[in-house]
This record gives C-alpha cells, structure tokens and sequence, in this order.
C-alpha cells in the first residue's frame, strides 16, 4: 500500500509521458498538498522552458491525459497552471479499509534498504553528563527506530567520551579515595560528583595535578595498573548509564558502545596515512591539516590538529578514525552523527579532511544531525536554581512526581490502585520530557517548561497518550478488541473524511522523518491526526451511531487511529499506558 501523495504523483507522471512523450516519465510531477484540494500539482509550471507553450495550456492537456477517475474527482486547472486534484470519499474508504489489514499500516519498506550508522548519546564518561546528552540520546534512539522500520540496516553507535586526559585525574582520584569507598560508589548514581571532586584536587593541589600527568602518561602507555583502574573507571560509569538508559526506555545496549578509546589502536596509522598524502603537514609543532574552504576570520587558514605538539593524539584525530571505521568495517552507506549543534564546524572540517583523503566514497552520505540547545524559563542553558548542572536522574523524577500529581488532581485516577498509578506516572512523565525533546525541530532551541510539557493540551506527549487512552475506553465500553474492528470504512461526514484522510498518511510522514533525520516530522503529523480525531469524535457518534455499518465504520477508524498513533509513539520511543 502505498500513501495518496505517492500514487498520485505517479498517475501524473503517467500523464505527462501521455501527454508530452515517453522522456517526460522521470519529470517530477510536483505533486503537494493544497489549500484548495487535497492535492495540487505544480509540474506545468515548469515546462514552459521545454514545451514553448503557456503553463494553462500545459496543465489542460495534461488534465485530459490524466487516468485518474477511479482516485479523484475530476481534476481542475487553476491560477497560472495548478492542477487541483480531490480525493474520491470512496477511495478514500476503500483504501482506509485495506490499510486494516496491513501491519505496516501503509508504510512501504525501503525497496535498496541502506547500513545506516546512527551515533547518538556519546556522554562523557564520568565528566559532565547533562541535558544536551539526554536530548541528543532520545532523538537519536528515535531516529535509530525510524530508520529501522523503514527498512534500513541499523548500525547504533554510542561513541562515549572514554579516554583522554581526564582519566589521569580520575585515575588518581579513585586512587586517593580508595576503589572500594563510598566516594567511588558516585561514579555509579551521580558521576558528575566524581568527576568535580576530582577536578576540585587538580585544581588546588599541584601535587595531584602532577601525579595525575604523569598517570596519563601511563594509561597512553599501556601500563597495566593504569588499564586496570580505568576499565574499573568505565565499568562504573556504565553501570550508571544502563540506568539511565532503561528508564528512558532508549534501546542503546552494551553492544552498541564504541568509545573513544576503541579507536586508540588505529590512530597512528590514520596519521600516518594523512602524512604520507601530504594532507597532514607540521605546524608549529603540531600536525594539521588544513581542509579547503575553511578560513578564520583574518582569512588564514583553518587547521585541523591532527597530532598536538607533545605528540598525543586529540578529538579530531579520533573522529578520522571513527570516519574511516564506519565506511571500512561497517560498510555504511549513511553515517548520522546525533550530536550538538555547538560542534558544527568540527564536524564539517573532519568530513571535509576523510572526502580530501578519499576515505568517504562519492555516495555515502556523513551527516551531522545537530541537536539545539535546552534553555531554562530564563532563556539561558538549562541549570539548577542554584546555577549547578542538573542531575538526570533528579530530571525524570521531577516529570514523573510531576505527572503524578496531576493523576492525583483527576477524578478518574481514584479507580487505579497505587502500582497502576506508579507506573502510569513513569509513562506520562518520561513520555513527557521525551516528547518535547522530539516535538521541536531537532535543531531548534527550546525552553523547557515543565507546565507546557506535561499538560494534556497541546502538541505534547501527555496530549497523544491520552488520545490512546480515550480510543481504548471506547471500545471496552464497545466489549470489542480493536483488532475486531475490520470496517469497512464509510464515509459520509467531512470529519469522517479528514480522519480518515490523515490516517492514510502515515507512511509518508514516517519516510519524510526518515530522509531529513527529523524525528520531529512524525510528531508534527501524530499531533494532527490526535487532533482530527478529537474533532471526529465530537461530531461523530460511535457507539451510539443509528445503523451498523456507520457504527462499523466508526470503529474501524478508531481502530486505525489507535494503531497509527501507537505505531508512531513506538518510533519516536515515547511509553503509552494502557489507561490513564
Ligand atoms: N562525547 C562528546 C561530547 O560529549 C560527543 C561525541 C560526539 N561524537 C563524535 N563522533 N565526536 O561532547
């Protein structure tokens, strides 16, 4: 089953070989959708150039070569040469109908599925984990489920901060507070307030700071002690993020980490290779390259430090490892980097230096995904009151007492015990901040507003998990099981028809998510069918409807709203409870 927009602009297209000849068949048909109808299209607009004949004349030949009865009513030229295309309501319904019979709820499978490599989350370990990590992991685990059910082979890619100069710092204060202390136990529920003490000695006491210098030394070294202290380091540290991990509901697993120092073995070579090319040259001590293009502001240009002057290896020399890895070893076709937008430029400047060494093939696509920032009421990088960085784990437990005690408020919550209630909070509060994370464009800034994002109106997770909710009671007042529901759809009322309309682009707004990376697409269009559907079941009776088939029909359409809207919240990995 293919989505109406689709299978129009193939009609069109067929029209235009009709019309104009077998080399119009690969013309884009500019197929949209329309103020005016369900559909325009724009396509003799721009052939004037080819056909040396006025748009409306073009667009009225094309209309009488158009085999399309059986799908629209009779199309209308309008404007300057808009082809205006209505949708029959029988086709309607007779497509709404067989989309109750498809488990992929019309969404096609990609026909050349991809290896699409998805990084996302890539904390630091034990350093500063905060709501920029959250948002880049719940966007990139929805783009990862995306990019899944459209087809395509996933390879997620958790490319966590584990090495580096920090460590020696760490080393030694784990050290100093002995590996079995209570101090060492933070690293599992709070690594932030491991990571601060130990930058609090580095930075008052040089002879920690010292010490921690030379253990860099040491682990860049291989030293047995050091490694050992240091997985111990990472252990920990994971340990806090599996938490994390499975109370967010994200499908990140251990199989799916490959850390900076999983690229610590290849760095010399990728160095090596860049010089021999004479991609990497000496600069003031240091190795660089100096992609084409990019410039400061006094003209000069741009280096990448591929090798630092004291001859260690740096962030960018890791990520032409990575690059070259996930081409090399993954094979990938599409590589989307799920990170902030704050580091734009260095991601633009390391693809620009693996394409100047031939290491990104032609057609493989390297994408920086980039993710905006979370702003507080003030407008500034979300903190505490107090200015301190927010702990994640005291985050989510805000949303869930939050979500909580608006099930209090609700009379309807006196009918759930007190395990039901729970775990309905943990859905509507995760659902919640995950939502808003996903609901602005990726790349935007937004302000979180606890009272915006856990209200039940508005484009908000809340809002779509009570619709869910709401077509559920339905039908246990109805004693049927939605799956019972089968039609066939009818369509008589206009609400009838823009439902069922919607309903039928689902798979289009997943594919559109899918292409641009932009989970934010298919909230967009689940918000618009939720609200449809408000509209529907205000105008139109369903249990109470006066004859069968309208009642069967009704069904149907809720049935399929339901699926849809739970199919689309299962994609963006945003939790529905059975009843709220
Ligand atoms: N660990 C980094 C940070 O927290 C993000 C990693 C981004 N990915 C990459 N391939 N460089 O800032």
């Amino acid at each position: 089953m293919a989505n109406p927009q689709e299978l129009l602009a193939r009609r069109v297209q067929d029209g235009l070989a009709a019309a104009f000849g077998e080399a119009f068949s690969g013309t884009d048909p500019l197929v949209r959708p329309s103020q005016h109808a369900d559909f325009q299209s724009n396509v003799a607009l721009s052939l004037p150039g080819q056909l040396h004949r006025p748009p409306r004349e073009i667009a009225a030949e094309l209309v009488r070569s158009l085999q399309i009865t059986d799908m629209c009513l009779p199309p209308e030229v309008s404007g300057p040469g808009f082809i205006n295309l209505t949708l029959r309501d029988d086709w309607i319904a007779r497509q709404a109908s067989e989309m109750l019979g498809d488990d992929r709820l019309g969404t096609y499978r990609a026909a050349d599925p991809q290896t699409v490599v998805v990084e996302y989350s890539s904390p630091n370990i034990a350093k500063e984990m905060h709501v920029g990590h959250l948002r880049t992991t719940i966007v990139g685990d929805a783009i990862a489920r995306i990019m899944d059910f459209a087809g395509h082979h996933v390879i997620r890619d958790n490319h966590v901060g584990d090495w580096g100069t920090q460590f020696g710092m760490l080393i030694e204060h784990l050290l100093d507070v002995g590996e079995d202390s209570p101090e060492a136990g933070t690293l599992r529920t709070d690594p932030n307030r491991f990571y601060q003490a130990a930058r609090a000695a580095f930075d008052s006491d040089p002879e920690f700071a010292e010490r921690s210098r030379q253990r860099v030394v040491l682990l860049q070294g291989g030293d047995p002690v050091s490694l050992r202290i240091w997985h111990e380091l990472v252990a920990l540290s994971m340990d806090y993020l599996h938490r994390m991990y499975s109370r967010l509901q994200v499908s990140l697993t251990d199989e799916d980490i490959r850390g900076e120092s999983f690229y610590n073995a290849m760095l010399p070579d990728v160095v090596a290779d860049l010089e021999t090319a004479g991609i990497a040259v000496p600069s003031e001590g240091a190795l660089c390259a100096f992609p084409p293009g990019f410039t400061g502001r006094d003209g000069s240009p741009l280096p990448v430090i591929i090798r630092k002057s004291d001859g260690g290896y740096n962030y960018s020399s890791t990520d032409l490892a990575t690059i070259r890895y996930r081409v090399d070893d993954l094979g990938c076709d599409r590589a989307i980097y799920v990170v902030g937008s704050a580091q734009a430029l260095h991601f633009r400047m390391v693809f620009a230096v693996a394409r100047q060494a031939g290491w990104i093939p032609e057609t493989t696509s390297f994408e920086h995904a980039q993710i905006g920032n979370v702003l507080g009421t003030d407008g500034k990088i979300l903190r505490t009151r107090s200015g301190d960085s927010i702990k994640l784990s005291a985050l989510l437990q805000e949303g869930v007492d939050r979500a909580r005690g608006i099930l209090d408020e609700l009379e309807a919550s006196a009918q759930f015990d007190e395990a039901t209630l729970a775990s309905i909070a943990e859905a509507v509060g995760i659902g919640a901040v995950k939502y808003a994370d996903l609901s602005t464009a990726r790349d935007s800034e937004y302000v979180f507003d606890w009272d915006r994002m856990i209200s039940f109106k508005g484009n908000t997770g809340p809002y779509l998990q009570y619709a869910t909710a709401r077509i559920r009671s339905i039908f246990r007042r109805a004693g049927l099981a939605p799956e019972r529901a089968t039609g066939p759809v009818v369509i008589a009322e206009e609400a009838e028809r823009g439902l069922a309309l919607k309903l039928l682009g689902f798979g289009a707004a997943v594919w559109s998510a899918a292409d641009a990376a932009q989970p934010h697409r298919l909230c967009v269009y689940l918000f618009e069918l939720a609200s449809l559907f408000t509209t529907f079941y205000e105008l139109c009776p369903v249990l109470k409807a006066e004859d069968e088939p309208v009642r069967a029909s009704r069904l149907a359409l809720c049935a399929l709203t339901l699926r849809v809207l739970l199919g689309g919240l299962d994609l963006l990995g945003v939790p529905v409870p059975e009843r709220m």
